[in-house]
């Protein structure tokens, strides 16, 4: 029989990149004796891989990340216990700064309730007052975290001619000089920009870092894009500043919880867009966040070092 690996169900990608190498067994499910057999995990859909998973599989070589963020993988027990975990950093840049682009374009400019309007009976002639929005070219973008997905946006958002501010735990001036973006305060960020975006990942620094405060420090005419993580914004400041006029848009590709309640008030907005965690949604990414998966999986049931090792 072929190496066990746990993972929820995987796409017919993964066994077309993995040759069919592995079985693959419901990590919730699998029998006793699987377990005991199982020398990896991928980690697909976020699924949450903590010590007492870790635990239930003596033999564990590798955890391996579909995604660059690890916040749902408790990578400290990994490395206690001598697990690698790997994950796909690089490969999804371009795509998720192009999703920070699409939500940015669409909240500013109406795109998805013009386009409910449009199909609707109400639309009967051309109206130059309706659905007016925010002109993105030539505003001013706010990017926290400028690493390589946040250099990705300021590139797009060069383009737009926007002034690109940006927050970060370190300064980067070789960014500051190839792309043309300028070092802020987190504070001064807040104010200046019309959009706020978020690139950066999930840790106990960022953990709602946007809350009341940091709402009503923005711009009334502000608009936050979260490509992230949902839990760097605080939900129900963000609903309470949607609903009161605090900022006036909001593009969220990913919420907190996610997905939302089906009875949750933000999906009752209609200054919300909301997608279901597109980011990394091309295929061209995601064949390529497969490849480096199993890459990192093949290397860490080898025993070799992965190639892209997160610890
Ligand atoms: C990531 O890469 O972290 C995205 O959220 C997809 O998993």
């Amino acid at each position: 029989m072929s190496e066990i690996v746990l993972a929820d169900p995987l796409p017919p990608l993964f066994d077309e990149v993995s040759a069919s190498r592995f079985t693959v067994r419901p990590v919730n499910s699998a029998s006793d004796a699987e377990l005991q057999q199982a020398v990896g995990i991928v980690s697909y859909g976020h699924d949450i891989i903590d010590g007492e998973v870790m635990d239930r599989c003596p033999g564990l070589r590798v955890v391996s990340n579909h995604g660059v963020g690890v916040d749902h993988i408790d990578v400290v027990a990994a490395v206690q216990r001598g697990v690698a975990v790997g994950n796909t950093p690089g490969c999804l840049d371009s795509s998720t700064a192009d999703m920070t682009m699409a939500l940015m374009l669409s909240v500013a400019r109406n795109v998805v309730v013009g386009d409910h309007f449009a199909r609707s009976p109400e639309f009967t002639h051309y109206d130059p007052a309706i659905y007016v929005g925010q002109e993105v070219t030539g505003s001013t973008l706010g990017i926290v975290g400028m690493g390589r997905i946040g250099t990705e946006v300021a590139k797009r958002a060069k383009a737009f001619e926007m002034r690109v501010l940006y927050f970060n735990r370190n300064r980067r001036p070789e960014i500051e000089e190839s792309v043309g973006v300028e070092f802020a305060s987190f504070d001064t960020l807040l104010s200046e920009s019309d959009f706020v975006s978020f690139s950066c990942p999930l840790t106990d620094e960022t953990h709602g870092m946007i809350g009341t405060q940091q709402l009503k420090q923005m711009k009334s005419s502000g608009i936050l894009i979260n490509v992230a993580r949902g839990a760097i914004v605080q939900t129900d400041a963000l609903l309470e500043a949607l609903t009161s006029g605090e900022i006036v848009a909001a593009g969220l590709d990913v919420t907190d919880p996610e997905p939302l309640p089906r009875d949750h008030p933000l999906l009752q907005l209609r200054n919300v867009i909301i997608t279901p965690h597109l980011g990394s949604a091309s295929n061209h990414t995601r064949r390529q966040m497969m490849q480096m998966t199993v890459d990192n999986l093949v290397a860490g049931v080898e025993g070799r070092k992965l190639p892209t090792q997160v610890s």
